[in-house]
């Protein structure tokens, strides 16, 4: 069978959740500045549809990170590729994924990034798989949860392909 993408969440669907994402995020930090952080490359996409439906003002910026893993689980060591360009200090910040699987890349870099002195700091995902979950991280604004499926679009890859799908689907047809 070819390698083909099935999709689990069309294309509308995925930019009616983010809509609704950018409104009340607006609404719960009416009157502050929020400063986005993505975690490239997957969170790229999510980060740009949001920040356009977001109506406070926002600054951005980006980070990369390597998780020494076998391909398919991350083992929570994560190295810092690309640091990002400005201090948290005082700031609020949203930092911005694709999907949270175990939980443990963000559980560290989390870690990491508390220690810079943000006013505040909450997680948005479009993506959740719950029952992956390995360790416990407070996820304060979720697109959609899914199953244990893997998935890609929307800036996730499978072998670095796919990122530009517009919508989430599911690769079929490789061993
Ligand atoms: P975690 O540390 O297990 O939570 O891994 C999170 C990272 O693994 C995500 O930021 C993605 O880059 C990658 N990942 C996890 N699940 C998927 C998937 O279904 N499709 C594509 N990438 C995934
Ligand atoms: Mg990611």
């Amino acid at each position: 069978m070819a390698e083909s993408v099935k999709v689990m969440i069309p294309e509308e669907e995925v930019s009616k959740r983010i809509e609704e994402l950018g409104k009340k995020i607006s609404e719960e930090y009416a009157g502050k500045q929020i400063h986005l952080i993505c975690v490239l490359k997957g969170g790229v996409f999510f980060m740009c549809e949001l920040a356009k439906r977001i109506t406070v003002p926002v600054s951005m910026d980006f980070m990369s990170v390597s998780s020494y893993g076998d391909g398919t689980s991350s083992s929570g060591v994560v190295k810092i590729a690309k640091d990002l360009d400005e201090s948290l200090e005082g700031k609020d910040v949203l930092v911005v994924e694709d999907i949270i699987d175990s939980g443990r890349t963000l559980y560290y870099l989390l870690e990491i990034l508390a220690k810079r002195h943000p006013n505040s700091m909450k997680l948005c995902t479009l993506l959740d798989k719950p029952d992956r979950r390995v360790r416990d991280v407070k996820v304060d604004y979720v697109g959609f949860e899914i199953p244990d499926e893997f998935v890609v679009g929307y800036g996730l890859d499978y072998a670095q392909k796919y990122r530009n799908l517009p919508y989430i689907g599911v690769v079929e047809g490789v061993e």
